[in-house]
């Protein structure tokens, strides 16, 4: 039997639709579907940005750079999985945006040297046949990448409990008195599942990853070598101190590393004698000039980050709620938890009460006006 047989799910119309995901072949680089996934809650990134940011990411652990522990880890399951001849468990990547967990999870299924990888957004998936659809498609040692899975349904969710203990998911069939539940084999997938909020995922679904590995944000030395690399594949020659400056100042991530030397190289080009075929030279001058074009101070504050101060600031004081704060500077609840306010809070400029937010002295120091008023807009 298909699984169009089956008209019904608890609480859905049906299976008849095709599944909302997308597959990417293994040897294919990573995949448009993985970045319309992130699209959503990473603010400014355009469509060309995206199709760069494709052309920089990492496909293999060997062009991964940083993050050793995790990639470590990783290598060693899917070492340990291929000896065996299974699949990889399944894995929940955690961390905040732009730190390489999409880059991560379309490297696997090359490095398993199988499988296709089949991606699915969270926040698309709110009925069951959402993810029953992609779940009953997958052949044996396929990957599923699940981004931003804390934000899919609930009942949604349900469905993966058995699929990824028991790879089976349970569809009932008819309703009301005739109503049966039929069990659906699947083929042996691994999950791989991505959130920038770890915290609000339920703890069964938390408990069924086998593998659950955090990202930090990157030191700078490692933020340095992402960037000659990104460098060399943009045709840049970025020189030292350049390089250790704009690493400094990227908020430990390399999305921002990168976005800001694209911006950078641009200004480089625009300045030197440069010719067309020649590599574009970076040195600390366009780095200063390129950063300050974008807003981005010497504390890698930019200025969102200095208007949540500013409002902070303005508060005399008082704690600020999210919802305030995020109305006050015009961003996202969730942009200002995910993107801004882990950067500030790292950087010891702002803490978290049970009432809010409030700046810290050494915000005050380096950001306050004396005369109270708002030193920035
Ligand atoms: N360890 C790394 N080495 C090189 N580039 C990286 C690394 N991590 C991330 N990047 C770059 O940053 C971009 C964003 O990474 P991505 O995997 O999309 O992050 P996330 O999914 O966590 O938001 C990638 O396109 C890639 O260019
Ligand atoms: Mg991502």
């Amino acid at each position: 039997m298909s699984r169009k047989d089956y008209p019904a799910t608890p609480g859905d119309e049906g299976l008849q639709e095709e599944a909302a995901g997308e597959s990417v072949e293994r040897d294919q680089p990573a995949s448009t579907a993985a970045d319309d996934a992130s699209a959503s809650y990473t603010p400014g990134r355009s469509i060309e940005e995206q199709a760069e940011e494709r052309s920089l990411r990492p496909t293999s652990f060997q062009d991964f750079i940083g993050q050793s522990q995790v990639i470590d880890n990783l290598r060693i399951a899917v070492q340990a999985a291929r000896d065996r001849g299974e699949v990889l468990d399944h894995i929940l990547l955690s961390g905040m945006p732009g730190l390489g967990k999409t880059s991560i999870a379309m490297l696997l299924g090359g490095e398993m040297g199988a499988g296709n990888t089949h991606v699915l957004s969270g926040p698309t998936l709110e009925r069951g046949k959402d993810v029953v659809g992609t779940l009953t498609q997958l052949a044996r040692g396929d990957f599923l990448f699940i981004d931003e899975i804390h934000r899919m349904s609930a009942h949604a969710e349900e469905f993966l409990y058995s699929a990824m203990e028991d790879f089976r998911v349970d569809l009932i069939i008819e309703s009301g008195a005739d109503s049966r539940s039929i069990k659906v084999d699947l083929k042996p997938f691994t999950l791989v599942a991505a959130t920038t909020r770890e915290g609000l995922l339920t703890a069964p679904l938390r408990s069924r990853f086998q593998i659950v590995e955090k990202l930090e944000p990157y030191p700078s030395s490692d933020l340095a070598r992402i960037l000659e690399r990104s460098g060399g594949l943009l045709g840049c020659e970025i020189e030292q101190d350049a390089c250790g400056q704009l690493a400094s100042r990227s908020r430990g991530t390399p999305r921002f590393a990168n976005r800001f030397l694209r911006r950078i190289r641009d200004v480089a080009q625009s300045r030197g004698d440069w010719k067309s075929g020649d590599p574009v030279k970076v040195d600390a001058a366009a780095v200063a000039e390129g950063l300050e074009r974008l807003g981005v101070d010497e504390n890698g504050l930019d200025r969102v980050d200095r208007k949540i101060l500013n409002v902070l600031f303005s508060n005399g004081g008082e704690a600020v709620g999210l919802k305030t704060l995020a109305a006050s500077v015009g961003e996202e609840q969730r942009t200002i938890e995910e993107v801004y306010e882990p950067h500030l809070i790292r950087e010891g400029l702002i803490h978290r009460t049970a009432r809010g937010r409030c700046a810290t002295r050494k915000a005050a120091e380096l950001y306050g006006d004396p005369s109270g008023q708002p030193s920035f807009v």
